[in-house]
């Protein structure tokens, strides 16, 4: 073989030096790729008591490991010689169109996670042109949101307590702001059984025990922030200082049925969604009180443990209710590709819980950006693969549902 002396112009083409970016947290923020990513990123840069509460679920924590599952175990059936070559990624929910079929959920406690909390992730979904839902234990008030996204569409969930006024003070509230969608959740007639919290000590506001503080050495950033930012407190709610656990067992109405549901609908002027439907006879039953849409969910796996798989659970709730509410999905969601899965069974709309937290975790409103960045990518990709160029085209056939566990036939 001859060889030759490589001379400067064959070698300058291949050296590309990239600019070098200074700030730390974009550097990391462009390197993530996939949500995973984000949540390695996010476990580094945050206490463990918070991250844990936000990584976690309950008891055993197998409705979520399954719920990701169901959707790791779909195939794609591609459609192929598609003109691809423009997608339209956007879909009407409950009267509005969104720029993508995903909004963020309702998260409390969310400025414990990063001080920047529910303004990150309302002003990241108001730039994306997606809803956002602030949570009735959310850690910034209805109004302050309101105020920080005048273009943006929010929601607000609501949690029945048994003080019902103070309860329906936060909805005429919510209304006042201009919050268009009131969010019903009904999975939590008692807290579940989160057992890293317990493990962890884990109070809001977090304790400076020995422990808790040897674990903050390695993450100052969360810290400094923590400690020069307002002081974390329920924003809609009286302050507490306890465990989480106690705080939902002192204030959740364990009585709540469909009457309060039907009083619930007369007294909000706008949209209504039941959250943490789990059966096709609840679902009708929603249907036929007239709500607007049912949110298929079990609360990030965070509640019932060994619950019903949404995404399994969708097919089915389609074809009962399908033309008469809106069927939105929720819990497992880690990819664009789920995303599409659950558009392709039917779902109008789906809801990214820890999906948006670990980006917030990651990087602030940087990392939301960038959360919605990789799934809007992994979306679109998936669409042009799949052969479809709006998710109207979409359907079942795009995807078939591998079901591992089969219920014993009775
Ligand atoms: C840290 C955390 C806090 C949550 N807080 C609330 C809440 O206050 N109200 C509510 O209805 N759902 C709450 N949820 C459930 C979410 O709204 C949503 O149903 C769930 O996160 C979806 O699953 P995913 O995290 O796998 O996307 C919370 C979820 C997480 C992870």
């Amino acid at each position: 073989m001859k060889r030759q002396l490589p001379q400067r112009h064959d070698l300058a083409p291949l050296m590309k030096f990239k600019k070098p970016v200074w700030s730390g947290t974009e550097r990391r923020l462009a390197a993530a790729l996939t949500i995973e990513d984000l949540r390695v990123i996010a476990r580094r840069r945050t206490p463990r008591a918070a991250f844990d509460y936000t990584d976690g679920a309950a008891d055993g924590e197998v409705s979520l490991a399954r719920a990701r599952q169901g959707f790791a175990d779909v195939e794609f059936r591609p459609d192929v010689l598609r003109d691809v070559s423009s997608v339209d990624t956007s879909r009407e929910v409950l009267g509005v169109r969104s720029a993508l079929p995903f909004g963020i959920a309702p998260t409390g406690f969310t400025r414990m996670m990063q001080t920047e909390g529910e303004i990150a992730g309302a002003t990241a979904a108001e730039d994306a042109g997606i809803p956002f839902a602030l949570s009735t234990m959310g850690t910034t008030s209805i109004e302050d949101v309101a105020a920080a996204t005048p273009g943006g569409r929010n929601w607000f969930q609501l949690y029945m307590w048994k003080d019902r006024e103070r309860s329906m003070a936060l909805v005429d509230r919510a209304a006042a702001a201009g919050y268009d969608t009131l969010l019903v959740t009904v999975d939590v007639p008692v807290a579940g059984a989160r057992l890293r919290d317990v493990r962890n000590g884990m109070t809001i506001p977090p304790m400076l025990t020995a422990r808790t503080v040897a674990n903050a050495i390695p993450r100052p950033a969360w810290w400094f922030n923590f400690l020069t930012t307002e002081p974390l407190a329920f924003a809609s709610l009286d302050s507490w200082s306890g465990t989480v656990a106690d705080l939902l067992d002192t204030m959740f109405d364990p009585t709540v049925t469909y009457d309060d549901l039907e009083w619930i609908k007369e007294q909000w002027p706008g949209k209504v969604v039941v959250k943490g439907v789990q059966s096709v006879a609840d679902a009708a039953r929603c249907a036929e009180i007239g709500v607007d849409a049912v949110l298929l969910s079990n609360h990030g796996g965070r509640q019932l443990d060994r619950a019903p798989v949404p995404f399994h659970l969708l097919p089915d709730v389609v074809a009962e209710v399908g033309k008469e509410v809106e069927v939105h999905l929720d819990t497992g969601i880690m990819s664009g590709q789920d995303v599409v899965a659950a558009i392709a069974h039917g779902a109008t709309f789906t809801l990214i819980g820890r999906a948006y937290l670990y980006g917030l975790m990651a990087g602030g409103r940087a990392g939301v950006d960038r959360t919605i960045e990789i799934l809007r990518g992994q979306l679109e990709r998936t669409m042009r693969l799949l052969g479809v160029t709006s998710l109207d085209d979409l359907s079942p056939e795009h995807v078939t549902q591998l079901v591992r566990l089969e219920p014993r036939r009775r």
